[in-house]
């Protein structure tokens, strides 16, 4: 007992002096190193530099919670369907893609891997060619695009139907499609459709009414302490008021 208390003390001590973070015991797949799996075709949470980097609001947040956890970050870069399914199958840490965790997706995806806090919040949006007649009221007769796996094919299937909606596995085809026409809009969380409209000045952007959604990370479930630790890292970004500055930083 004596023993236990003096364990206790030593441990309630150096979590005082130390933080919560580096004392929290967790493991990855591979020791040292804690890796996720990503779309970074979603500026401006990820996208590549012309140096084929991962770059943006996501990879920044990770690699300081990182840094917190003393490991070594590795950013693996594949469609969207293919990361949420990495972070199941254990074959990355996580998944980090501007993965919403609300709503019916929540579910879905809880089963799949666990959910670290919501740290931002987005909701769904259309974006067309300026000039084209697209409303939230005609989109029933539009052909929309949407990214495949995404809460906004979800929407747009469920309101419009299958037939109105084509699928692509990244955003970059399918902002192709629609600057070639093949397309009438795409949905997709505004935030990242106004990042879009800087890169295309001839495309404009409308608000939808569906529910905001909150993004967190997905971490493969294994209760080896990760989550906890990601947790506890990210509340101390957040507390900070750094996750703030990163995204103010980049949505200028
Ligand atoms: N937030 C939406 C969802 O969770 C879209 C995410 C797409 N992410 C990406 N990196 N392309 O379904």
């Amino acid at each position: 007992m004596k023993k236990l208390i003096a364990l206790i003390t030593v441990l309630a001590l150096s979590l005082s002096i130390i933080g919560a973070v580096a004392e929290s015991t967790f493991t990855t797949i591979e020791p040292g190193k804690l890796s996720y799996a990503t779309s970074p075709d979603f500026p401006p949470f990820e996208s590549r530099d012309e140096n084929d980097n991962v770059i943006g609001i996501e990879p920044e947040i990770m690699g300081l919670i990182a840094e917190k956890l003393g490991v070594e970050l590795e950013i693996v870069s594949m469609d969207f369907t293919s990361a949420l399914a990495s972070a199941q199958l254990g074959k990355t840490d996580m998944v980090v893609s501007g993965v919403t965790a609300t709503g019916e997706k929540y579910l879905e995806r809880s089963a799949m891997f666990d959910f670290t806090d919501i740290y931002t919040y987005i909701q769904q949006a259309v974006v067309f060619k300026t000039g084209a007649d697209v409303t939230l009221a005609n989109l029933g007769e539009k052909t929309i695009g949407v990214q495949a796996g995404t809460t906004g094919q979800g929407y747009a299937e469920d309101d419009y139907g299958e037939d109105h909606v084509v699928a692509y596995d990244t955003y970059a085809l399918a902002f192709q499609a629609l600057l070639n026409g093949q397309v009438d809009c795409i949905m997709l969380d505004d935030v990242v459709g106004n990042a879009y409209l800087k890169i295309h000045p001839e495309l404009s952007i409308i608000p939808t009414e569906y529910e905001q959604e909150g993004f967190a990370f997905g971490v493969f479930k294994q209760d080896t302490g990760l989550l906890e630790a990601i947790n506890a890292a990210l509340k101390e970004l957040v507390d900070a008021g750094t996750v703030e500055e990163i995204i103010v930083k980049w949505n200028n």
